[in-house]
């Protein structure tokens, strides 16, 4: 899951540290957004030393892209820890001061807070009253812990302890540890990059009511989708004979046969950044279909004149557009010529595309909701990289490998 973790300007923001160390241990992604006066208290490098990511302040950093509204569109869970209560006072009121205000404003995702001050502002009654609102709208707000304050102080108003806030955010999303395998990719590394995945399998008519089909699900090519949304793209997925739903935001055209889908993937591909083929296409169709049901004529065969279909990724590559990546896959079985490795080899140095994803099938493997195993070649057949888990985690490492080649 992707959190975004606020901090707010308090001595107990060194306690944020411990919360964000636990949610990386449990394999989630941390975005942490501090407000310039909690960087009074931890510095901005303790926050990207931890999270591995940029620990931007102000609504102006990094404009390109679009951080205030995409942090809080993305994020799967908002964590502020620690609350004071001027932040409080400005969430009841809808403000958008910097970038945390604006990620707020920008997500459907829960909302969970921990304030802490001291017992005076807690119980003030502003404070309280802001508290009611909050949770008046849904919003998840930790009670403090009963102790020491910073003073010599004490009283309700201490941050509770960072195990007890990750266990509260968890039970408002019903979320945990991350199984292994798990996207652990950088949040918005693919932003603004357009991708367009077509997925399934073609069907070639026949007559009326028959077609020439395969097994493919789409299930890979609708991961990649999800995996690429998570991380920030554009994405389109032109899906053949799929009967998956996509989450919201991904954009998604149906069709049927091979010539509908190379129509479709040659439209919107003039637009994209990166083309990934995981679709299964026919490699040939009747040349002409009944439009009536073929009735049987009692000779016991039928004769069907097939002629190949386009090579669509073949024509992706040969179009060679600057600063266009092009993605296929190849599922192959071994036989007596070659293995499947070898003749996917083969294929990555015939399709010439700038990474092939190759996946071994036959005996149960490849398709439907299955983990799968990948190796992924570049044009020329060698091994650039290999992943096994979930179709989720192995999509992920496919984004890995294109976000590399792509710099
Ligand atoms: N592909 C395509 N157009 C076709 C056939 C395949 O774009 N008419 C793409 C697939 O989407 C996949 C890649 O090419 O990304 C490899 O598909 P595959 O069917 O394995 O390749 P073929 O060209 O059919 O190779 P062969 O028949 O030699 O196995």
């Amino acid at each position: 899951m992707r959190v975004l973790l606020g901090v707010t300007g308090g001595v107990a923001a060194y306690k944020a540290a411990i919360v964000l160390r636990r949610l990386k241990e449990d394999g989630h992604t941390v975005r942490v957004v501090p407000t310039a006066a909690s960087l009074q208290f931890v510095g901005r490098a303790t926050w990207e030393a931890l999270s591995g990511l940029p620990a931007t302040t102000d609504t102006f950093d990094n404009v390109p892209a679009v951080e205030h509204v995409r942090l809080g569109q993305q994020a799967d869970l908002v964590l502020v820890a620690p609350a004071t209560a001027d932040f409080l006072a400005q969430l009841a009121h809808g403000e958008a001061r910097d970038l945390l205000g604006n990620a707020l404003l920008a997500t459907r995702a829960p909302v969970v807070v921990a304030p802490a001050m001291h017992t005076e502002m807690w119980e003030q009654a502003s404070t309280q009253a802001n508290v009611a609102t909050l949770r008046s709208r849904g919003i998840t707000v930790i009670e403090p812990a009963v102790g020491r304050l910073t003073g010599p102080d004490s009283g309700p108003g201490r941050l509770p302890e960072p195990e007890d806030i990750v266990a509260a955010a968890y039970a408002v999303v019903g979320g945990g540890p991350v199984p292994a395998g798990s996207s652990s990719a950088p949040w918005g590394d693919l932003a603004g990059v357009r991708v367009i995945i077509s997925a399934g399998g073609t069907r070639e008519p026949i007559d009326a009511v028959r077609y020439l089909g395969n097994r493919s699900s789409g299930h890979q090519g609708f991961a990649l989708a999800e995996a690429a949304r998570e991380r920030g793209a554009d994405v389109t997925v032109v899906a053949a004979n799929v009967t998956l739903p996509l989450s919201e935001g991904v954009a998604r055209i149906d069709v049927e046969t091979s010539v509908e889908l190379a129509d479709a993937v040659r439209e919107a591909a003039a637009e994209a950044d990166v083309v990934i083929m995981a679709a299964a296409v026919a490699d040939f169709r009747p040349r002409e279909a009944s439009t009536t049901k073929i009735k049987k004529d009692g000779s016991g065969t039928l004769s069907l004149e097939l002629v190949e279909t386009e090579d669509i990724l073949r024509s992706l590559v040969l179009a060679q557009v600057p600063g266009r990546t092009v993605v296929g896959f190849a599922a192959e079985t071994g036989d007596d010529a070659a293995s499947a490795l070898e003749h996917a080899r083969a294929k990555a140095r015939r399709k010439g595309a700038d990474l092939l994803v190759f996946n071994p099938v036959g005996g149960g493997r490849g398709f439907g909701d299955v983990p799968n195993e990948l190796t992924m070649l570049d044009a020329s057949g060698e091994e650039l990289a290999r992943a096994a888990g979930s179709k989720l985690a192995v999509a992920h490492a496919v984004l890995d490998a294109v976000a590399r080649l792509r710099g």
